[in-house]
């Protein structure tokens, strides 16, 4: 009886004094405190090239960044981070950076030259991702696959991508799929889209303040196959700004997609200056610009409201509207007025409250 306590007891004080170590500061201790840990700190890590910084987690853990994390050189497709799980919380502690070292990668030929890896992809049931700086992505940086998410507060800071235009396909946010999905009070300076959303329905991107980019753009028609791949429905993008960037605001289709469906989209209070080739390009003869437009994927209830701002350069044109014939129904536009561009606008279909 007394060995059976007092084995007991050893054991139990074992268990006591044993605690947990959740704070990663070499990569190798990765997999064991993810899958150990609801309340994870990564601490100045410098992540190998060619490995993911894989955080599949426990349900409703916490990861805080802190200080530098360093992404080192190496010739693959990534993504450098990748994350996963339910009710999730991600936080950047103060001055903490996620350094994607882009530099060591950027030839002015993006995604046409392969070996850069995307940043980080985001997969997600229930997440908040919290004041997280991104710098120097090496291709896109966000990839977004998930449901009931949050971004607050972003920085995305892909600028020393312009020193002699090294830095291209520097999407800032790509939603590939999303439902329920929020980015809010984000700054984006990149090389491509500040914000593009490929699929998924019930979205929000609000207060947004992007640099450079190529616009807050809806890019749909990428299968070829599937109606449910070539959907984005019910998406407000509002109160946001755009700066020295090619487009404010596109809208395309892919003509070469199978059918798909775009409804329910309301761009509000967005404002931008120094716009060099269109303020609002909605096009369904997307990516050759050229071609006759193509009605796969009608685009409906398409509503602007308090549209604004200037434009500079030779090539820049406030409006151009590409549709197919009865595959833009019910756009509603109400103070769209951008202004100093050099050409007229052009519409083959003319919205509502709108005077192309
Ligand atoms: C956790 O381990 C790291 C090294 O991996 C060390 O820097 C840190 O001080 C440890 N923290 C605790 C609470 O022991
Ligand atoms: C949308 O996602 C947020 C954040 O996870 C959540 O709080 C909210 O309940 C979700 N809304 C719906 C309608 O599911
Ligand atoms: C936006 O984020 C900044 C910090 O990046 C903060 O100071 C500001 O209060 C936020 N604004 C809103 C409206 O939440
Ligand atoms: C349009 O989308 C908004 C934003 O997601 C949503 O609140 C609204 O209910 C949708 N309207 C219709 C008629 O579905
Ligand atoms: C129009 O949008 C701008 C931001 O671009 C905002 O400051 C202004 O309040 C909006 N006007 C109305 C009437 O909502
Ligand atoms: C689209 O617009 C039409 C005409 O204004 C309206 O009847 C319909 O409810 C709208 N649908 C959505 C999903 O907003
Ligand atoms: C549209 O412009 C008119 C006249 O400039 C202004 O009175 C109205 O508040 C504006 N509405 C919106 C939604 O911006």
């Amino acid at each position: 009886m007394n060995a059976i306590f007092g084995l007991l007891l050893a054991t139990a004080s074992t268990a006591f004094s044993f605690s947990l170590n959740c704070t990663i500061t070499e990569f190798s201790q990765v997999a064991f405190v993810v899958n150990s840990c609801r309340d994870i700190v990564i601490s100045d890590l410098v992540v190998p090239g060619g490995q993911i910084l894989e955080l599949d987690l426990l349900a409703g853990t916490r990861v805080t960044f802190e200080g530098t994390t360093k992404f080192e050189y190496y010739y693959w497709a990534g993504p450098l981070i990748r994350v996963r799980g339910e009710n999730v919380y991600f936080r950047g502690a103060e001055g903490s950076v996620l350094d994607g070292q882009g530099a060591l990668w950027w030839d002015g030929k993006g995604g046409a030259v392969p070996g850069k890896p995307y940043m980080i992809e985001i997969d997600v049931t229930g997440g908040l991702f919290e004041d997280i700086f991104l710098l120097n992505c090496p291709h896109h940086c966000v990839i977004i696959s998930s449901t009931d998410l949050i971004l607050d507060r972003w920085t995305v800071d892909v600028s020393q991508g312009n020193i002699k235009n090294l830095g291209h396909n520097t999407d800032g946010f790509d939603i590939i799929y999303g439902r329920n999905v929020t980015i809010k009070n984000s700054t984006v300076s990149n090389q491509d889209d500040c914000v593009a959303i490929n699929r998924g329905e019930g979205m929000l991107i609000t207060q947004m303040d992007c640099t450079g980019s190529h616009g807050l753009s809806i890019s749909v028609g990428f299968s070829h196959r599937s109606f449910l791949h070539n959907r984005v429905v019910d998406v407000i993008i509002e109160n946001s700004v755009l700066r020295d960037g090619d487009n404010g605001i596109h809208v395309k289709t892919h003509t070469d997609g199978y059918l798909g469906e775009i409804k329910n989209i309301t761009y509000r209070n967005i404002h931008m200056t120094g716009i060099r080739n269109f303020g609002a390009e909605i096009q369904q003869n997307y990516p050759d610009g050229t071609i006759k437009p193509v009605g796969n994927i009608p685009i409906t209830n398409l509503t602007f409201i308090n549209i604004t701002g200037t434009m500079t350069g030779k090539k820049s044109t406030p409006v151009l509207i590409v549709c197919a014939e009865d595959a833009c129904r019910d756009w509603k536009w109400s103070n769209v007025s951008i202004t100093h561009a050099a050409k007229p606008s052009k519409c083959s279909y003319i919205p509502e409250g709108f005077i192309c």
